[in-house]
């Protein structure tokens, strides 16, 4: 017996164009949740740790853990990090030219923590070499990143600092220190 004739396939109807006005708030809503669930919930997402460095007007040596690092285009080489306008660095950074982003590799979780607190000579023992445009090049960090200081957006209470990338090296197979939820890791493949 010759199969069924298969009806013609119907065109999926399109969907009606609904001309709703959508709201266009000039302002956010309110947060609706404490700063401590804010950190909390930035705190779910995992990062590598970076020391910025550079040399403020006086030549003196400048430094700071961060972890809002991360990466804006590939042509031109951009990245952004994000300082606290209450660091003391602040000036130091904004001021300079040039910076460098040194992330950390895994064995360097003791340099991380130095170079968050306050009232420690952050500089003592650290081995380190001037880059091309003199901001310091950390020795053992996975990868480093000289930036000329393109660009800054101030936002809330931190600056927004966007780098292009002069020079650029990394350690092939070191393993990177991480951050999470207030905590130093180091990778687990899956
Ligand atoms: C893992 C980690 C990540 C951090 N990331 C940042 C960051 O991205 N931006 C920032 O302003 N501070 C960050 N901090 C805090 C600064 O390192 C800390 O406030 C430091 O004392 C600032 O140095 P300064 O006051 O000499 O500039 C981080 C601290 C830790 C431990």
């Amino acid at each position: 017996m010759p199969a069924p004739a298969l009806a013609p396939l119907r065109a999926a109807r399109a969907p009606a164009v609904v001309n709703l006005p959508l709201p266009r708030p000039a302002l956010a809503r309110p947060p609706s949740f404490s700063t401590r669930e804010f950190r909390d919930a930035l705190g779910m997402f995992a990062t590598g740790v970076t020391i910025v460095t550079a040399r403020n007007d006086d030549g003196a040596l400048v430094g700071l853990t961060a972890s809002s690092f991360n990466s804006v285009s590939l042509d031109p080489p951009l990245v952004l990090w994000s300082l606290s306008r209450a660091a003391a660095s602040l000036p130091a950074f904004a001021n300079g030219s040039h910076y460098a982003i040194n992330v950390l590799a895994a064995d360097q979780k003791a340099l991380a923590e130095r170079f968050a607190a306050r009232g420690v000579d952050r500089w003592s023992g650290v081995e380190h070499s001037p880059g091309i445009s003199h901001a310091p090049v950390l020795a053992g960090a996975a990868a480093t990143f000289e930036c000329f200081n393109r660009s800054r957006y101030e936002e809330g209470d931190h600056v927004i600092f966007v780098g292009e990338v002069e020079r650029c090296s990394h350690r092939a197979g070191v393993p990177p220190l991480l951050y999470h939820g207030g905590r130093f890791y180091t990778e687990h493949p899956l």
